[in-house]
């Protein structure tokens, strides 16, 4: 039997944050789904969530995930004292508990497997990862034998000058025996400097306790402050990109790059520089992206292009073109071979094939048909000031620069709007709609004059 828990009852004062430090995001997803992800195919019998500090707000984000276990600690007075609220659930069981520490969101799933396995096939006590880091300040300090035995962990805060100078660190990542650790947790003593209960403490308590050195220190990174937030994004971030390298995408300038966990692309994908990725996107093969945009929750068929625009929500057919500085705004679809361009917006609404937009317009909330040319200049005036209205554009209309269509309007098929006009009244099939003064010329005005 194996049981999870992960740590997540902590402020997370480092953070200077009103968000419980577990929900902070990285690559758009936060640390403890992260967490919880990398014990997957380890196949937890049970999981258990150690919560604290703005419970509500982590039971919530995890509310679709049934088969976690949440366990409150309060007040937090340590990883220690975390585990000790186990006691009582775990009363009877028997086998592995494995510990991690809700900060620490980088852990490749092997690692944890391969932890796991290691610790069975060893009979210790207690097997956690360790990692020689370069820059171990903040992290406990491991004191271990040649052969991996391990005497004792000391915090950071609590080591003297030569111990510091150790740079075995302890990575937060634990798999206990379990019937061995639940003795030793009652004997836990907040003599230390924070004054609370160490889980790192109980390791010295075992006849055998064993650390397992990461080849990649990155990995076990831990997250308490925004400058190691910071640094694990670029990690993530260039793991990443460095997929997507391996998988057929090309990055002009990878490094200015972003993206997302759940970003998916096709072959033969140009991602220019100044390129975000955010949320659950799909980018279709050959497509062209950037430079300098952003991309939310949107799916763009094959051979898009997008040039210095911002697209959110949105589903784009094949060949459409975008920009250069367009917005397409959510719930909007772009049927095949569209092309919208400068300083143009869209905003739920449908365009049909082969619509083009090319300048300076508004489109919201309107149903555009197939081949319509929208003019330079076209407003779709949706917003009576309390309602918003749609506006119905048929296949092949063109409408004249500078036109306001004043919704509710239906604009029929075939139809030709007359530049400058605003048209409040729907237009038939085939018509010819102007609405604007008539110019009036004075000859000869000046000599007049
Ligand atoms: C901890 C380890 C340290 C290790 C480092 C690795 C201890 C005492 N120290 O230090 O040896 O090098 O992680 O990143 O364990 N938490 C609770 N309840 C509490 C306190 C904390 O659930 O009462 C949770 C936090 O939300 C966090 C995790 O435990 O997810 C670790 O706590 P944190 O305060 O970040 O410990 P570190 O100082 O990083
Ligand atoms: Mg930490």
């Amino acid at each position: 039997m194996l049981a999870v828990a992960i740590l997540a009852a902590g402020k997370g004062t480092r953070m200077k944050s009103k968000l419980p430090k577990v929900l902070q995001q990285l690559g758009g997803v936060s640390l403890v789904e992260r967490v919880i992800a990398s014990c997957k195919e380890v196949k937890p019998d049970r999981t258990f969530l150690i919560i604290g500090h703005e419970s509500e707000q982590v039971k919530e984000k995890l509310r679709d995930n049934s088969k976690i276990e949440f366990i409150k600690q309060v007040p937090q007075n340590g990883t220690g004292h975390a585990i000790q609220q186990l006691l009582p659930v775990l009363q009877d069981f028997e086998g592995e508990l494995l510990v991690l520490n809700g900060d620490v969101p980088l852990l490749r799933i092997e690692t944890i497997k391969k932890l796991v396995d290691q610790h069975r096939a060893s009979k210790a006590g207690v097997t956690f990862l360790s990692a020689r880091m370069d820059n171990p300040r903040g992290y406990g300090r491991v004191f271990a034998d040649k052969n991996g035995k391990v005497k004792l962990i000391i915090e950071d805060c609590d080591c003297n000058e030569e111990q510091k100078t150790n740079k075995l660190t302890n990575a937060g990542i634990y798999c206990f025996n379990w019937s061995q650790l639940k003795n030793h947790l009652p004997s836990l003593s907040a003599k230390n400097e924070q004054k609370e209960l160490y889980i790192t403490d109980t390791v010295s308590m075992f006849n055998n306790a064993m650390h397992s050195e990461v080849d990649n220190t990155e990995e076990v990174s831990g997250i308490n402050d925004r400058q190691q937030m910071a640094y694990c994004e670029s990690i993530l971030q260039e793991r990443l990109r460095t997929y997507w390298l391996k998988n057929g995408v090309t990055f002009i300038d990878k490094d200015s790059c972003t993206l997302s966990e759940s970003c998916q692309f096709g072959t033969d994908v140009v991602i220019e520089p100044q390129t975000h990725m955010r949320g659950k996107c799909h980018i279709g093969d050959g497509c062209i992206v950037g430079p300098g945009s952003l991309i939310q929750n949107a799916e763009l068929g094959k051979n898009v292009t997008v040039l210095h625009s911002v697209i959110s929500d949105s589903k784009v057919g094949d060949h459409v073109q975008i920009g250069p500085y367009a917005h397409v705004r959510p719930q909007s679809i772009l049927a095949d071979k569209c092309k919208i361009g400068n300083f143009v917006e869209v905003k739920k609404s449908v365009l049909g094939e082969g619509t083009k937009i090319n300048h300076l317009s508004y489109i919201g909330d309107a149903d555009v048909g197939g081949e319509v040319n929208v003019g330079a200049g076209t407003i779709t005036a949706n917003y009576d000031g309390k309602n918003k209205h749609r506006t119905i554009i048929g296949n092949n209309s063109r409408t004249g620069a500078n036109s306001v269509l004043v919704a509710p309007i239906v604009i029929g098929k075939g139809v030709t709007i007359g530049a400058g006009s605003t048209l409040t009244k729907d237009v038939p099939n085939d018509a010819l709609a102007i609405a604007r003064a008539k110019q009036l010329t004075i000859e000869k005005w000046r000599k007049k004059q």
